[in-house]
């Protein structure tokens, strides 16, 4: 039998920066494209073979880079063209992959394709967005929300028609039925894969074609009053329509005439509905983001059945992924707290399939609070008594104890936590307890062991603390069993002795120890035991 072969994607770590918060080599207290470079020997050093980045071209930043002015540019702020093309080749001297963010589904409102579009209405760039006349009582052209709050309609004075954008009136949805903008999307693309770019995290790629009869979105039965304004309804026409996966396909199939890039898509959808974007034939995205574990309580019978329905659900041939953060949600350390954080670390790097990380989880960098007068997110600017802020998530990450954590030599652009004196990179290598050093172990051995980055996923045994489960390749396989709770408890499946001995650990000491029979873990433990072949 040959030898399956696995492609880098799925072998390895990706690993996300968001480029404002990474690294400050002027002393704006913005971090760019030198910065980056300056630290990709730390992400060597950490195992990370693939690095996202979220946005760095031109942008009026109303939306930090996700409002795009020139799709085939650099911004001032984070450095040149001539800075990008050495950090790619930096990143390919290390044997590393580059994953660029690709917002197609709106432009900035300053971009030329909206200038042009707005000019007027026979202008030949006007069915480039979305355009409608008003309602017949003078209002919006239907009831759809903008994710930012409000109405997701804008009225233009001048050509006295509406524009639609999902996100902020300065993000305006590009006409994605339109041939020309997909032809001028696919240049794009085409201009950085030339470049040698490894890859795209397509932003909310499940956004891009709308109803083509603009119908009301339904309310959402189960819409409370904490949540955002967006939520009232449930975007039934807005997203997800049929004909998205036609576009997908053309930008998975520009990719396929090259060798091994990697199409991801940001989705937040139900598990049934997020597979669809495999593609009918895998034709579709290699990886369209998981975000079960982002959206769940941490509770182990739930999160026991959603890795299992997830599973199940893939289709034949489709690679998993798994992300526990990223720059748009709290922090995992936030949310679960210090102890639990390591056992969604555990969970992360030994599930089937590619994890996601985000840069400053591997520290235990926890969501900083920001008073009110800093706010810079327009998220929590635009619904402020819902404490939506993603602010905290974007904080500057915590190199070293010196001012501002080494981040930068000016005025941090978000401020710091204040325990970046404790917790930062320069304390925790050399320490081998730390949040950092159990990180860099997990993406070591599971780089090491093709069961943990290649092999099968077998579901073991799940009550209300445990989850556990077996990752096996050929006769290697290894049991992870977490204890999701903080109380101790008991690994007692009922039919089954396993045999071997534990490998890592949240606690050190427990390394090397033989498991048999019956196992009690410690609250908040989580363990890696090779089993005895
Ligand atoms: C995606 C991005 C988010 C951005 C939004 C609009 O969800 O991750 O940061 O605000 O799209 O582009």
């Amino acid at each position: 039998m040959m030898e399956q072969q696995y492609l880098w994607w799925q072998k390895e770590v990706i690993y996300q920066i968001y480029p404002r918060s990474f690294q400050d080599s002027t002393g704006d207290g913005v971090g760019d494209l030198k910065g980056i470079i300056s630290r990709l020997d730390y992400l060597q050093w950490l195992g990370i073979k693939a690095v996202w980045l979220s946005p760095i071209y031109p942008s009026p930043m109303a939306d930090f880079g996700y409002d795009v002015s020139d799709y085939c540019g650099i911004h001032p702020l984070f450095g040149t063209m001539e800075d990008f093309d050495e950090l790619l080749q930096e990143i390919h001297k290390r044997g590393m992959k580059l994953i660029l963010d690709l917002v197609p589904n709106h432009s900035s409102n300053e971009h030329p394709w909206f200038l042009e579009s707005k000019s007027s209405r026979d202008n030949p760039k006007r069915d480039w967005y979305i355009w409608k006349d008003a309602a017949e009582d003078g209002g919006e052209p239907n009831n759809w929300l903008s994710v930012f709050g409000g109405s997701g309609w804008e009225w233009d004075e001048h050509t006295q028609q509406y524009y639609y954008h999902a996100f902020l009136k300065e993000q305006p949805d590009l006409n994605w039925r339109n041939p020309e903008v997909q032809e001028a999307m696919m240049g794009v693309m085409r201009f950085w894969l030339e470049k040698g770019v490894d890859g795209f995290r397509v932003d909310v790629i499940y956004h891009i074609i709308k109803d083509d009869k603009f119908r009301d979105n339904p309310p959402n039965p189960d819409y409370k009053p904490s949540m955002s304004t967006y939520e009232q309804q449930l975007a039934s026409y807005s997203t997800d329509q049929p004909e998205v996966h036609d576009i997908v396909k053309m930008m998975r199939n520009l990719l396929n005439q090259y060798d091994e890039r990697l199409l991801i898509g940001e989705i937040y959808l139900p598990i049934h509905r997020l597979v669809t974007y495999y593609g009918n034939e895998l034709d579709g995205a290699h990886l369209p983001f998981n975000f079960v574990l982002i959206n769940i309580d941490w509770n182990a019978t739930k999160i026991a059945s959603v890795i299992n329905e997830y599973e199940g659900a893939l289709p034949e041939g489709g690679w998993p992924n798994w992300v526990i953060g990223n720059h748009d949600q709290p922090r995992i350390t936030s949310r679960v707290g210090n102890e639990q954080a390591k056992i969604a670390a555990m969970l992360l790097l030994t599930l089937r399939g590619t994890p996601t990380m985000y840069y400053g989880d591997e520290l235990g960098m926890r969501d900083v609070p920001i008073p009110q007068d800093e706010v810079q997110d327009p998220q929590g600017l635009n619904m402020p008594d819902l404490d939506l802020s993603r602010d905290p998530a974007r904080t500057p990450m915590q190199w070293n104890d010196s001012e501002n954590a080494g981040f930068t030599e000016g005025k941090p652009w978000l401020r710091l936590a204040k325990n970046y004196k404790r917790v930062n990179v320069a304390k925790q290598k050399d320490d081998e307890y730390s949040m950092l050093s159990y990180y860099k172990r997990l993406i070591e051995l599971r780089q090491q062991e093709p069961a943990l980055h290649v092999g099968a996923f077998e579901p073991v045994f799940t009550n209300s603390s445990i989850i556990s489960y077996i990752r096996k390749h050929e006769q290697t396989q290894f049991l992870v069993i977490l204890n999701l709770s903080h109380k101790p408890c008991k690994f007692a499946p009922e039919h089954h002795h396993y045999k071997g001995t534990v490998v890592l650990a949240t606690d050190p000491e427990q390394e090397g120890s033989t498991l048999d029979k019956t196992i009690a873990l410690a609250g908040d433990e989580g363990l890696i035991v090779q089993l005895d072949a």
